[in-house]
């Protein structure tokens, strides 16, 4: 069963987001949630298939190994809700593990229809799960999909992916603490985190030699055309993924590379970008092997186990709620 639409306020904002961020007098930006549209959700699932990418390819790897491990921390737990689950190829294996000995409501949270639609198509043949998923925003989800717990059960969390890195380290522990007031003591969380790795490892994985991630980035001028009837010319911005060491992050930016005027009907907005003037689009924090854990801590979860893959640093965390 998929479950439609979230407030009004969450499908309303593009336009008002888009004339906020692009009207502004300093850096422009556009809040990286919606790079995920139907489009950019097809082309992020061929980003994590691209040799230099090799987050997704780990996070499956433990996944893959440790389903078993990972199930076995977990008490008797009635309900998964996965945010943002992309095709729910990933989560098969967790899934599957989970569900082999007690039915599970599963609830993946998208709010791409179509990555959404996938997602149900690739699980329904799983023994022992129903899937009652949300098409909105992460925690309207989570809000929704806790509400249908029964007495007794328990909620599993997924929030794979490093997904948490693409807020910032502050909002991102906002984040989690508000995942943590939807739940229960004795509830799980299970949260990728990408880790710090060499910059010739770094960049290519958002900089790819096929293009791939610069077309992910440029649908975001496609989809404001489409949606907001904007005169985006993406031959006129160049992608760029840069490491900011300070703060420990991959920023994607779109380089404007000529002086140029844009005009966005749909968000009553005409703009100008000076030559090399960027649009900031995304960033991708990176983390210490020890962080996820102190975060759990200042979160409200205590983090009772992690595992790392041993060919690309990326860690799963498995917090509980205390
Ligand atoms: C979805 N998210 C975890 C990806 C990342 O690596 O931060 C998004 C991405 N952007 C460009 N490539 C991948």
């Amino acid at each position: 069963m998929l479950i439609r639409g979230g407030p009004t306020e969450v499908v309303n904002s593009f336009a008002e987001d888009v004339r906020e961020g692009l009207g502004r007098a300093g850096q422009k930006e556009l809040p990286s949630k919606y790079l995920y549209d139907d489009i950019g959700s097809a082309l992020f699932e061929l980003i994590t298939k691209i040799p230099e990418y090799g987050l997704t390819r780990a996070e499956e790897r433990i996944l893959l190994r440790h389903s078993e491990a990972i199930a076995a921390h977990l008490p008797t737990h009635g309900m998964v809700v996965e945010l943002g689950s992309g095709s729910g190829k990933k989560t098969r294996r967790i899934l599957e593990a989970l569900t082999r000995h007690r039915p599970t409501t599963y609830c993946p949270i998208e709010i791409s229809s179509t990555a959404l639609e996938n997602c149900e198509r690739e699980l329904n043949d799983l023994a022992h799960v129903s899937i009652v998923g949300f098409e909105t925003e992460y925690l309207d989800g989570l809000s929704r999909a806790v509400a249908r717990r029964r007495p007794g059960d328990g909620v599993v969390v997924l929030f794979l992916g490093s997904s948490i890195g693409n807020f910032d380290r502050g909002p991102g522990e906002d984040f989690l603490r508000k995942i943590r007031s939807d739940l229960k003591p004795g509830d799980a969380l299970l949260l990728g985190t990408d880790l710090e790795k060499p910059l010739a490892q770094l960049i290519p994985a958002y900089d790819d030699p096929l293009g791939v991630t610069a077309v992910f980035n440029r649908n975001l001028l496609a989809r404001i055309n489409r949606e907001l009837g904007g005169d985006f010319d993406f031959s006129q911005f160049e992608h760029v993924a840069h490491y900011n060491a300070r703060q420990r992050r991959i920023e994607m930016h779109l380089r404007s590379v000529e002086n140029q005027t844009v005009s966005i009907e749909g968000a009553n907005l005409r703009t100008t970008l000076r030559r090399d003037e960027t649009i900031w689009t995304e960033s991708c924090h990176k983390y210490g092997r020890h962080e996820a854990p102190a975060m759990a801590v200042r979160t409200g979860f205590e983090c009772a186990a992690q595992w790392v893959d041993d060919e690309w640093a990326f860690a799963e965390n498995l917090f509980f709620a205390v």
